[in-house]
């Protein structure tokens, strides 16, 4: 059992700068967590791997890390691993552990027309998992899935500060616009951690009139739920030491470096293997 009185630590795992979306919400909703946060830049793009490697990988990452590390609470801030691995990973450890997946329970709520729309890796939209959700809670309604890797890099590329292209989305999005109920389509969900980062350019893109809807607090209320029976998260003090690490080395830049510092990360980006 933990010691209430200490910060709680926790573990946000993704394959590269997406998952910041997700520890953004934590800070917000936790500012006494401490955030430990891995990037698994070395196997990036997770989105495009075949499925029994990135099962392999991803679960002796996190059981390595948290063997390491021992948070208090792993984060799979990635909805491209997290609806492959969760089930499995919860067998194989007791930290508590919550995963980010698609968005299809509030969106399927939200929705006044019907007409869903899921963006998300090309993984994502393959899985079982996910095919799983639409039919248990959006079975009244149609859902129109795209697929994109681009974005990922498109979502990388921007927190290094590079421009992102209106006609370059508008392609991604072409099956939404092109879709013969598109005027339809009032929520789409954004089913990878990366895309919040580009939601002012897609909805400037998509000429649709549509909610934007994301996972990150719902995710923080998890967080919170699991964390406040163990520790004494309103007494705590905020935490001042969170980390931000990767699996390879990471070419830095201005525009992440101030985005790290504005979750209050502690610089410089640790290797992995640099950190204990
Ligand atoms: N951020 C991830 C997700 O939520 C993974 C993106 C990728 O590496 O392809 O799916």
């Amino acid at each position: 059992m933990p010691d209430p009185a200490v910060n709680p630590r926790a573990l946000v795992f993704d394959s590269g700068l997406g998952g910041l979306t997700v520890a953004r919400e934590i800070r917000s909703l936790l500012p006494a967590t401490e955030l430990l946060y891995f990037a698994d830049n070395a196997f990036f793009p997770y989105g495009t791997k075949d499925e029994a490697t990135l099962l392999a990988h991803v679960r002796r990452e996190i059981l390595q890390l948290e063997k390491r590390f021992h948070p208090d609470i792993i984060v799979l801030a990635c909805n491209s691993a997290s609806t492959l691995v969760l089930p499995q990973l919860r067998t194989l450890t007791d930290t508590p552990i919550v995963g980010v997946v698609p968005a299809v329970k509030p969106a399927a709520e939200a929705t006044d027309s019907g007409v869903i729309g899921l963006l998300a890796t090309p993984g994502t939209v393959l899985r079982q998992y996910t095919a799983g959700l639409i039919e248990q809670f959006a079975g009244h309604c149609e859902v129109v899935s795209v697929g994109s890797a681009e974005l990922v890099e498109i979502a990388e590329a921007k927190i290094h500060g590079a421009a992102v292209s209106r006609s370059q989305l508008q392609a991604i999005l072409a099956p939404f616009l092109q879709h013969p109920r598109a005027h339809r389509i009032d929520t789409i969900v954004l089913a990878c951690t990366h895309f919040p980062l580009l939601r002012d350019d897609l909805q400037t893109a998509c000429e649709l009139d549509v909610e934007w809807l994301d996972s990150g607090e719902a995710i923080a209320r998890r967080v919170h739920c699991l964390l406040s029976k163990r520790h004494d998260l309103a007494n705590l003090p905020p935490a001042n030491r969170h980390r931000f690490m990767t699996s390879a080395p990471l070419a830095s830049s201005p525009g992440l470096e101030q985005q790290l510092k504005e979750l209050g990360f502690v610089m410089p980006i640790w290797l992995m293997e640099q950190l204990d």
